[in-house]
Formats: structure tokens, sequence, C-alpha cells
């Protein structure tokens, strides 16, 4: 059987393209969003560390709660679905933010936006194009690097979407995390989490969180559960173990040539100049 074409991966919306697992129903339909005051969303660019945030505010929350799929996966029954939740909602979203129904922000949600150095980011979703079979073929690093400079990727430019969600780092309702600080320190950013989430956790609790959040007992947990369709937190795929590739903060330094990386600086120093982090 060949490959799908591009145009039946992906497709535009507000000029972002998106894949065709998210319908342009219901993004359409995302404005009319019932949000609830205690949803929390869990918010990222593709690629950003999403499943292992997840995997810590899971086991923070001890069960009482449903991680939903992505807002913006599948079709216009999912605001339907989503409504019909009777426990509190934790909802993993790749949008920016300025496509985010405006019922979170109205109702001041809690949101968390976990963020990774986009040059380990670019290269974590250069591998995911190549495994994951809802995306585009691509055939070269090279030719990745240049699409994702062009924000020609799915869920458009890093820098954009970082940029639009940068402008609320003020915001009190909006906790920004990164990659790299929690795997320098995870026990800390937990600790951050659950304050900001409003949970007494014991230190213990939080030592044992983190134990179970490593890597490599995340990676082989995957490995031993049968894949279940909802049981992503990534739009793009549900097949969690494409997931856990290396878990590494560096890993761009094998993958850029010295030129690729001065072009990458040349952009983002231009397109970051503004940006406070
Ligand atoms: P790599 O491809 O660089 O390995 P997302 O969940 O947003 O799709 O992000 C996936 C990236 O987060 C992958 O990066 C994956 O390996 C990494 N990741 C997932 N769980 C992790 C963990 N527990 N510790 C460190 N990195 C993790």
């Amino acid at each position: 059987m060949s490959n799908p074409s591009e145009a039946e991966l992906i497709h535009m919306f507000k000029g972002i393209p998106f894949t065709t697992r998210s319908s342009p129903e219901l993004l359409k339909s995302l404005d009319n969003f019932d949000a609830r005051e205690d949803d929390v969303l869990l918010v990222s660019y593709p690629k950003s560390g999403t499943h292992w945030l997840a995997g810590v505010i899971t086991k923070l929350y001890n069960a009482q709660v449903t991680i939903t799929s992505p807002i913006e996966f599948g079709d216009i029954s999912k605001l339907e679905e989503l409504n019909k939740l009777s426990s509190k909602r934790i909802i993993p979203t790749h949008l920016d933010y300025n496509m985010l129904p405006p019922n979170f922000k109205n109702k001041k949600c809690k949101m968390i936006y976990i963020s990774r150095n986009p040059k380990d980011t670019a290269v974590s979703m250069y591998h995911y194009y190549r495994d994951n079979p809802n995306l585009p073929t691509v055939d070269t690093w090279t030719a990745f690097f240049d699409l994702f400079l062009k924000g020609d990727v799915v869920c458009g430019s890093w820098f954009d979407h970082f940029l639009s969600w940068e402008e609320h780092e003020k915001d009190k309702n909006i906790l920004f995390l990164f990659f790299e600080d929690m795997k320098k320190d995870l026990c800390k950013t937990v600790k951050e989490i659950s304050l900001f989430l409003g949970l007494n956790v014991s230190d213990n609790d939080i030592q044992d969180i983190c134990k179970k959040s490593s890597f490599s007992q995340m990676k082989s947990d995957t490995e031993k559960e049968n894949s279940d369709p909802s049981h992503t937190v990534c739009a793009l795929t549900s097949n969690r173990k494409l997931i856990f590739r290396k878990g590494a903060v560096g890993d761009w330094k094998n993958h850029f040539t010295p030129k690729q990386n001065r072009r990458f600086e040349e952009i983002f120093n231009e397109k970051m100049k503004l940006s406070k982090m």
C-alpha cells in the first residue's frame, strides 16, 4: 500500500497545519467549548515533554481526575464527549493561545505550559515525523530542519506558539515549566506543580512520584501496557510507544551542523528579540 499523501494527512486551519485527526468542524466549534472553572489545561508545542508532565499530574492527583485526549483531537462529537465527563478534567492541548476556547480564559482555568529548548524539540519532532504514520514523510534531517524553521510543520511555528503563550506569562492562572528544569531537579518542579494546583502532597510522595516518572520507568511501563487509542496526550498519535525515544537534553548536538546551528541562532535571536525568557 502506498503512503498517504500530505493532503490526506494535513489540513490548514487559520494558517496553522493540523493533522486530519483534528477535524475542521471540531476546530471551528472550539470557540463554543463550555469550560468548567476547575478544568486544568496542559499545554505544549509537540515534543516538549507533554507525556512526562501528564504522567506526573496523574500521579499527583492519585486517580481522582480524568486526563482527556487533546481538545483538538477528533471530530465534532468531541465537545459532547468532554461535556459528559463527570470527574475533574485535565485537558491537554497543542493549541496556541489565540486559538484556545475563550471560555478557558474567561473562567481563569489553571493552565500549565511546558516548553523545551526548540533545538531539541526540532530533533524530537524529526524522529516523530519519521516514526509516526499520521505525519507526512520527511526524507532527511536537513529537509526537516528547513520545514521546522519555516513553521511548516504540524502546529505551526515553535516561535509563534511560544510567544503567544509567553505574553501571558504573568497571568496568575498560568504556570510556565521547562523540560530542562524537570531534567535537572524533577522533585522541585513536581513540588511547584502541586502548589500551583493546590494539592497537599508530602515530600515522601513527591519523591515516589519522581521515581515513577523517570524516563526509564515511564518507557518500560508503556512497553508493558497494550496500546489504547485514548491513551495519548498528543493529537498526533495514539501510540504511546512512539513517545519515549531518548528523553535527553542536548540531543540537537548530534544532529545540527555548525552551519545549521548558526542559522537557527540567527532566526531565534530575531524572532525572540521581544521575549523575556
Ligand atoms: P525525545 O524525542 O527527545 O526523546 P511529548 O510528550 O510532548 O510528545 O514529548 C516527547 C519527548 O519527551 C520525547 O523526547 C520523550 O522521550 C521525552 N520524554 C517523555 N517522558 C520523559 C521522561 N519521563 N523523562 C525525560 N524525557 C521524557
